[in-house]
């Protein structure tokens, strides 16, 4: 039976990379070996060493970040992480800082890193604003229903975990990485989160203040 050559590819891509290779026979489409290394397991020792050589200096020898302007990376969603490397070194996601660094980067590289600054225990952060820290537990619980701004926990989930890989951990954030992303949601410098974009320019500054208050305390 001749089976047509999509159909064959697809049947190929859903097999595991073990199935395939196990095999004597070379795969009979070429696009199916790009399957193979994304296959491939992270190198958790290798993460952690080039972790320490180039990003602890930034985020700390434990993905906890002491500097509030540099984000904590301990216990976020690796596929997150992978996706800002890439979204870094494309272009995609623009900084001065990080672009230059994303660029040194292999995928292998990044999965790496990724896969152990995640399973790093994430440090608890603090609310500061008592004032503003009801008007941020507002809207991160319930949004702003008469400009339609969507409740954070929605996507978020209400401790600020996130979801998996869709949407990134923001619990214990520091409120001044996390109040200048918005901004930068809000002003269209950063534009590779279309949710956040559609969201953050409903927000004034006192709410994006407020609410980044409230979530560097979510834990
Ligand atoms: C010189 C300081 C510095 C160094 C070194 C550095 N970073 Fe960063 N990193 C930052 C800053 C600042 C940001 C926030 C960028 C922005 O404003 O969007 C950031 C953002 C990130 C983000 C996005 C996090 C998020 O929550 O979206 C990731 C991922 C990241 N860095 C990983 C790395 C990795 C991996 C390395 C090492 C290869 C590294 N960084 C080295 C300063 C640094
Ligand atoms: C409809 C789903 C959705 C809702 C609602 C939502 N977000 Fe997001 N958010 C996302 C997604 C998806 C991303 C990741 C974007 C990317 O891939 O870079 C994100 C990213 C972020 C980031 C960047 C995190 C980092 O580490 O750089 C912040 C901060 C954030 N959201 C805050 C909020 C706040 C505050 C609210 C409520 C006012 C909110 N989000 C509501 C989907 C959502």
């Amino acid at each position: 039976m001749k089976l047509p050559a999509c159909l064959l590819t697809a049947a190929f891509l859903a097999m595991p990379a073990s199935t395939v290779f196990a095999a004597e026979e070379k795969p009979a489409h070429p696009a199916a070996p790009a399957a193979a290394p994304a296959a491939a397991k992270p190198d958790l020792a290798q993460g952690q060493a080039k972790f320490t050589a180039v990003c602890a200096a930034c985020h700390n020898a434990d993905g906890n970040s002491a500097i509030p302007a540099n984000p904590k990376l301990a216990q976020q969603h690796p596929e997150y992480l992978i996706k800002q490397l890439q979204d870094f070194k494309a272009g995609k996601r623009t900084s001065p800082i990080m672009q230059g660094f994303a660029a040194q980067l292999s995928d292998a590289d990044m999965k790496n890193i990724a896969y152990w600054v995640a399973a790093q225990k994430a440090k608890p952060g603090f609310a500061k604003d008592k004032e503003l820290v009801t008007l941020g537990e507002r809207i991160y619980r319930g949004g702003i229903a008469e400009r339609q701004v969507a409740a954070c926990a929605g996507c978020h989930s209400p401790n600020g975990a996130g979801i998996p890989s869709q949407f990134p951990r923001l619990s214990g954030q520091h409120a001044d990485y996390t109040a200048a992303q918005l901004v930068a949601f809000r002003n269209g410098v950063r534009t590779n989160g279309v949710q956040m974009v559609q969201l953050a320019f409903k927000l004034s500054d006192r709410e994006i203040k407020a609410v980044a208050d409230y979530i560097a305390g979510l834990r």
